[in-house]
């Protein structure tokens, strides 16, 4: 059965868009069929894999706004990779779903129509602590937090961990649950020494939800997404691209893979 993992953070360019894109494509390499559910309005994780914004004819918005079917809203980018693109039109989403019952499970109804058909399904989540993110928790078995190595994004994470915690709660008396994956460290420079004192600061939070992966701070993973590709299929060999395929092979240790 697939599980479906949330990559979320309300706190904006931590790198939630680009662990779903290079841990999806870390998966998929690894022979899993992985789909990615792009849940933001800026459409990044679409375009990041090369797909324009006049190619999407149907995104993740009208998947939750109308009945259209989930399997006519995925587009294939490789033999075990593919997508539910996003479009602009979600900034729209909170009026769209104002007074509507049972707003924030929208996706986990959808999802279970296709969840067998994939060993994991990540959601793109918006920077933003919205109706959006709701869906995506209702829908997840797990969280995957990223957090920049920097001051802001620690003090953010408290907020995050409300909002799960939130969710955990409402899914409780549904039989469903919802745990945190761990959190992942990204951007990390090891030239800067404060870096590693924020390391240190979130260990001592999560002394046991923390991925052994760091991801550095590079510039083939920066790069990569002009070129509409992950950065293992942009620079297979650098850095950012081994400790992307790293992070896969932890958590699938961790999923009893
Ligand atoms: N390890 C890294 N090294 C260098 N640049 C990175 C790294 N991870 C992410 N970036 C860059 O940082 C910026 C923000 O990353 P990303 O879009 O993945 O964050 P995000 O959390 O999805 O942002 P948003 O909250 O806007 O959706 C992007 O320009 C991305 O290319
Ligand atoms: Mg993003």
């Amino acid at each position: 059965m697939g599980k479906i993992i949330a990559i979320a953070n309300q706190k904006g360019g931590v790198g939630k868009t680009t662990t779903t894109i290079n841990l999806a494509s870390a998966l998929a390499r690894e022979n899993l069929n992985t789909l990615i559910i792009d849940l933001d309005e800026q459409a990044n994780a679409t375009i990041g894999l090369g797909i324009g914004r006049e190619f999407v004819k149907v995104s993740s918005y009208d998947l939750l706004t109308s009945d259209i079917k989930i399997e006519d809203t995925i587009l294939q980018i490789d033999e075990k990779l593919s997508i539910i693109p996003s479009s602009s039109k979600l900034a729209n989403i909170v009026e769209k779903l104002i007074g509507l019952d049972e707003k924030e499970r929208l996706l986990e109804k959808k999802l279970n129509s296709v969840k067998d058909n994939y060993d994991f399904i990540l959601l793109d989540c918006p920077p933003s602590l919205s109706v959006t993110i709701d869906n995506a928790l209702f829908a997840s078995d797990s969280v995957i937090i990223p957090v920049e190595c920097d001051y802001f994004a620690y003090d953010a994470l408290t907020q995050m961990i409300q909002k799960i915690n939130q969710i955990q709660k409402e899914k409780n008396p549904l039989g469903r649950k919802l745990t945190i994956e761990g959190v992942l460290l990204t951007k990390h420079d090891n030239r800067n020494l404060f870096g590693y004192k924020m390391i240190e600061k979130v260990k001592e939070l999560f002394p046991n939800k923390i991925f052994k992966t760091i991801i550095s701070r590079s510039s083939h993973i920066q790069e990569a997404p002009m070129y509409g590709k992950s950065v293992l299929d942009f620079a297979y060999n650098s850095r950012g691209s081994k400790e992307y395929r790293e992070l896969a092979k932890e958590l699938l240790e961790r999923s009893g893979e």
